[in-house]
């Protein structure tokens, strides 16, 4: 078995280890970052696409698991979309150098300054909103579409109904912000440059146009010269040692998920960065298997960010349905969140079929009335999730709600061809909460109980934020590392 020993490790390339990782290169410090997915860009492999799943489109399965319409057969390799079951929810998460921002839809969307209030009390709301909220979206290249293209472009047919039949129902809407390059997307349009998202490209990777994390976080990591990234070495447990270090158990695979190597990893610092779900797996894994000390609000205050999938069937569409021609990129959103009866924001989402489904989609986020938790199931070795219908409830009444209004004025029925009764409880995007900063962590995400350990990503907002929320996570990644640099912790 092969040992390496290193200063800093961050476990998972998303955007917590992302910015921990640049933010530590640019202080001079040598970070190793150990990722269990491919790194495609070195690998060279293309993304496929939604009409065409292939390589990329799943983790290791044997079927396509986009969250509806899978009729796929694969041969079993480390694509970038995975699919967590719980009994009642299912978590898609991303993996890969990049991690979630390799399959995300890119909105890029800061929350509400007053619901970040009420949710982080005790942070400094004003230095979010003038300082690392601004940071953010310009290290992630955030951008807006053109309103002349959006009025023009076929392929944003099913906004421009989505918007239209939501003022006539009464509701408000937004734009909505994307790390998408919007410029280059008026080129595909115009046939200059090779298609991505409209070519319905984007849970499977985009090819072009989208600026993930591996081309804004981590390229600038890669240039300082102190990064080192491995990929395919997925992080097993983690063993407390009595000087305090940390040794982590580590499997390397190839792309057909064949274990090619046993390594062992000595660490003095460790950041956890693998996602809400990656980093609680390994805490409460290596808890059961290692006697890691975790404290006891580890798991507690988790939340599906309000989550709910709905949709609309017209039978005869009023408004001349979506079109079947439809860009990936959301750009459209219905913001309900004032109304204090049924606060809720939500995507007007594309369903990039390559026909006319006659659906509009929706993903609303609603706020979390009723937190779940995570647990440990020692006999099959993972995590647990307390969560079913009754956190759920809320969030249902608010989707019913809004269909039910949105018909009354348009036309439709709810969508029972998507979902089960019309709504998707049970599909997650967003997993939050379980290692909450101030709760779990100290005021900088350093672990309680341990004196060298950190945990950096969605794991520490606490189940919601109101919003789509990688701007939010890379903004209190910014804060924490900078905080914790600046104490000298990575001295
Ligand atoms: P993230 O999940 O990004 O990264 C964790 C990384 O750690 C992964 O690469 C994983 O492979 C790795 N890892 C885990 N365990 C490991 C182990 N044991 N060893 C080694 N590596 C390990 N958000 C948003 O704001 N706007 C949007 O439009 C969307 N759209 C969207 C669509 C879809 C389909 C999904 C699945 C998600 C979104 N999201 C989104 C959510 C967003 O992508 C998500 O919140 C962030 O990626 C979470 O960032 P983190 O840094 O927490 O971890």
């Amino acid at each position: 078995i092969e040992t390496i020993d290193a200063p800093i490790i961050i476990i998972g390339s998303g955007y917590g280890g992302a910015v921990s990782a640049l933010r530590l290169c640019e202080a001079g410090k040598k970070v190793v970052l150990l990722e269990m997915g491919l790194n495609w860009e070195k690998a060279g492999i293309p993304f496929s696409n939604l009409l065409k799943p292939g390589k990329s489109s799943a983790w290791l399965k044997k079927k396509s698991i986009a969250p509806f319409m899978n009729l796929f057969s694969l041969t079993p390799f480390t694509g970038i979309l995975d699919r967590l079951e719980f009994e009642h929810l299912n978590i898609w998460v991303g993996r890969g150098v990049g991690g979630g921002s390799l399959v995300n839809g890119g909105m890029a969307v800061t929350p509400k300054e007053s619901y970040f209030k009420e949710i982080f009390p005790n942070l400094d709301a004003e230095k979010f909103f003038n300082h690392y909220f601004p940071l953010v979206r310009e290290e992630l290249k955030v951008n807006v579409i053109d309103e002349q293209f959006l009025k023009e472009c076929p392929y944003y047919k099913f906004t421009r109904v989505g918007e239209a039949e939501a003022h006539k129902a009464g509701f408000k809407t937004m734009r909505v912000p994307n790390v998408y390059d919007f410029k280059y997307m008026e080129k595909e349009y115009l046939n200059e440059v090779p298609r991505s998202a409209l070519n319905t490209e984007v849970i499977y990777g985009n090819n072009h146009g989208k600026n993930s994390l591996d081309k804004t976080y981590l390229k600038k990591a890669m240039e300082t010269g102190n990064l080192e990234i491995l990929d395919l070495h997925c992080v097993n447990h983690i063993k407390l040692n009595d000087d305090k270090s940390y040794t982590l158990n580590v499997q390397q695979i190839n792309t057909s998920g064949k274990v090619v190597a046993e390594k062992i990893f000595n660490c003095k610092k460790l950041i956890l960065s693998a996602g809400t779900m990656g980093t609680l797996q390994l805490l409460l894994h290596s808890n059961a298997v290692n006697n890691l000390p975790v404290h006891e609000k580890v798991g507690k205050n988790w939340g599906n960010n309000g989550n709910f999938m709905t949709g609309r069937n017209w039978v005869k569409p009023l408004s001349g349905g979506t079109g079947s021609k439809q860009s990936t990129i959301p750009v459209g959103g219905i913001d309900n969140w004032d109304d204090k009866e049924h606060p809720f924001f939500t995507e007007i989402a594309p369903l990039p079929m390559g026909m006319d489904v006659a659906t509009a989609l929706y993903l609303l986020i609603n706020r979390v009335d009723k937190k779940g938790e995570v647990g440990y199931d020692t006999i099959n070795q993972k995590i647990t999730l307390n969560w079913d219908e009754s956190n759920t409830a809320k969030m249902r009444e608010n989707a019913k709600y809004f269909i039910r209004k949105m018909n009354n004025a348009n036309g439709g029925t709810r969508s029972h061809l998507l979902f089960n009764n019309g709504f998707g409880a049970d599909i997650c995007y967003h997993p939050l909460g379980g290692c909450v900063l101030g709760e779990a962590t100290n005021e900088f995400g350093k672990l309680k109980d341990h004196e060298n350990l950190y945990v950096l990503d969605g794991s520490l907002i606490p189940g919601t934020i109101g919003v789509n929320p990688f701007v939010t996570i890379t903004a209190i990644a910014e804060y924490c590392i900078e905080n914790l640099i600046r104490q000298n912790e990575f001295a």
